[in-house]
């Protein structure tokens, strides 16, 4: 890895409970950010001075169905690259460890897209509509 900052274990609950919250991401309980810090399967995180100031993960099975979630950095850290370097590892990550053919999705929120887009990923719609369960 290139980059100094930029970490590939999970933020601490604390920073990434504010990190989510901060952004303007939906909060998040501790009871909930315990499991996406524990359980997904790679993490992009930079830090600076031993905090987390910008921050993605990928959910997958490791062999072909990856979902890239929590794309966010602190507002005083935004538009200086770090998102575009933290989803750069997000995918090298992918590239490096799960066979060829990986199905790599997320839901892109409009602050994100133009860099999503810049990155490669294209709509599923019309063929595929992104749905999720109603509250
Ligand atoms: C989306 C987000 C993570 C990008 O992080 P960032 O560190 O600011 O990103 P970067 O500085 O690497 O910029 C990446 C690209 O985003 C776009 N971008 C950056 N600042 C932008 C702004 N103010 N308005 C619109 N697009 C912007 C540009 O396309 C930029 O590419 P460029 O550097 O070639 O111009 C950040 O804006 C964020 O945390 N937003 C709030 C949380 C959120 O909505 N997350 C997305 C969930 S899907």
């Amino acid at each position: 890895m290139t980059d100094p900052d930029l970490l590939r274990t999970p933020p601490s609950l604390e920073d990434y409970l504010h990190l989510r919250a901060a952004s303007g991401l939906s909060p998040k309980t501790p009871e909930q950010g315990r499991g996406a810090v524990a359980n997904s399967w790679r993490w992009s995180v930079v830090e600076r001075d031993g905090r987390a100031v910008a921050m993605g993960r990928v959910i997958g099975d490791g062999g072909w169905y990856f979902h890239v979630a929590d794309m966010a950095t602190l507002p005083e850290h935004q538009g200086q690259g770090l998102g575009r370097r933290v989803l750069a590892d997000l995918l090298t990550q992918i590239d490096e460890a799960a066979p060829p053919g990986a199905y790599v999705t997320l839901m892109a929120d409009e602050p994100g897209r133009r860099l999503y887009e810049s990155m490669g990923f294209v709509e599923t719609a019309p063929h595929s509509l992104g749905m999720r369960l109603a509250p």
